[in-house]
């Protein structure tokens, strides 16, 4: 009866759903070691009691901000636990986006019991002050997407945390990090970062396709099963995710096409299931203007699409037979190579195609891999059949 229940947790593709979560924090970030290293020596006078760091984190969407700086705080608490009490305070601006808002946050993390109503900024620091009295106690507040805090209150409540030790004998209480995409943070408050002191502010870069091949195997690894995403399947997520350079995406490409591919009832990933879900993301780039490119690049096209709808990518010299092969269903004569290569590069430049050289060929010839990242083949092959009659009757 219930049978179209049956695949739900049945695990063909997915062995643990919960490596795909937004909050899930890998033990190891890939490709991050230098960015990490920066971060480290910012903070590296925290083992000593009266230490305290200062960080502003900034970077594009999805360029692992928000996961390095949680990594991180989990990390330092585990390294110094011997030596010293260190608490993290991650307080996302987004959802509190004032200064009593950041402060409740920061004072009901450290004590939930704490009344949370009627209080003040003034009021919430010197409660946060009792608090952080304790011997050798040690609190890092971590301010994600402070643009929001800035845009909204000012940054009056971040220079309050930065003074928590003033008129006072002990100092080193307080840690801050704050965390913001690049443009918003660099328009909005030079200031602030020149508070926070400028050698403490990092600048990630997006991810680049081997960043990003490189983070989404880490996720096959800790999330499927073994031997259900062939490394072409990676390749292709890589592709699709570059011109974004967010690691976000490519991890959300591929558990999308790994509940595809068990959807279907199959056990292994295939290209149709990662192009279906890069089709469905609201970052998509469909705007492709199929309708504009030439008609020989039409037909060269068309032979690609057909055989990409059973493989991930093609040779530039299968292509060129495919090619061929088109041209004689048409009746029409084939371009030269030259104009055969001319064509697809077009069709690269314009994020139609893909295109790779071989890795075992990297030096000899010029043998490249063409694929299909963003868009279906049997869609863009259907589009393409119904162009190609008037596009050469003109
Ligand atoms: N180096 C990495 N290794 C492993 N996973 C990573 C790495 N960088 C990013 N990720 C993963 O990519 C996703 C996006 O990262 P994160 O949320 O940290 O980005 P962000 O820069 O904070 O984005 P936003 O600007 O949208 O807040 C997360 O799932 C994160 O775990
Ligand atoms: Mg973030």
């Amino acid at each position: 009866m219930s049978s179209y229940l049956d695949r739900i947790g049945a695990g063909l593709v997915l062995a643990n759903p919960e490596v795909f979560g937004f909050d899930y924090i890998p033990e190891d970030l890939v490709g991050r070691d230098e960015i990490q290293g920066q971060l480290a020596s910012i903070f590296s006078s925290i083992a000593h009691p009266e230490g305290t760091g200062r960080a502003v984190v900034t970077g594009p969407v999805g360029s692992g901000k928000t996961v390095l700086v949680k990594r991180f705080c989990i990390d330092i608490e585990r390294h110094l636990a011997e030596k010293r009490n260190i608490k993290t305070v991650h307080v996302n601006c987004r959802n509190a986006a004032t200064a009593s808002r950041v402060m409740q946050k920061i004072v009901q993390d450290l004590d939930p019991g704490h009344p949370d109503r009627g209080l003040g900024v003034g009021e919430l620091l010197t409660s946060l002050r009792r608090m952080m009295k304790g011997q050798n106690s040690h609190l890092i507040v971590v301010l994600d997407e402070v643009d929001h805090l800035l845009r909204q209150s000012g940054d009056d409540v971040i220079y309050k945390l930065m003074r928590i030790d003033e008129d006072r004998d002990k100092a080193g209480t307080l840690s801050l990090i704050l965390i913001s995409q690049e443009q918003v943070l660099d328009l909005l408050e030079g200031a602030v970062i020149s508070r926070m002191g400028r050698t403490n502010h990092i600048r990630i870069p997006p991810y680049d396709e081997q960043g990003l091949l490189k983070i989404v195997s880490q996720r096959r690894d800790l999330g499927l099963v073994t031997g259900t995403c062939p490394d072409e399947i990676l390749d292709l997520i890589s592709q699709a995710a570059a011109p974004s350079g967010d690691a976000r995406q490519s991890i959300e490409l591929l558990e999308g096409a790994a509940k595809r591919a068990e959807a279907s009832g199959r056990s292994s990933i295939e290209s149709k299931d990662v192009q279906k879900t890069v089709v469905t993301m609201p970052t998509n780039v469909d705007s492709m203007a199929l309708e504009e490119i030439p008609p020989h690049a039409m037909l060269i096209l068309l032979g690609i699409c057909r055989r990409l709808k059973r493989q991930e990518n093609v040779t530039t010299g299968e292509a060129e037979k495919l090619y061929n092969v088109v041209c004689e269903e048409y009746d029409q004569d084939p371009k030269g190579y030259t104009t055969f290569w001319k064509h697809i590069k077009r069709l690269a430049q314009e994020d139609i195609v893909v295109t790779r050289t071989a890795k075992s060929e990297v030096g000899r010839g010029r043998t490249q891999h063409i694929s299909m990242p963003h868009m279906l083949p049997s869609d863009v092959a259907r589009r393409l059949e119904t162009l190609i009659p008037t596009r050469l009757r003109r």
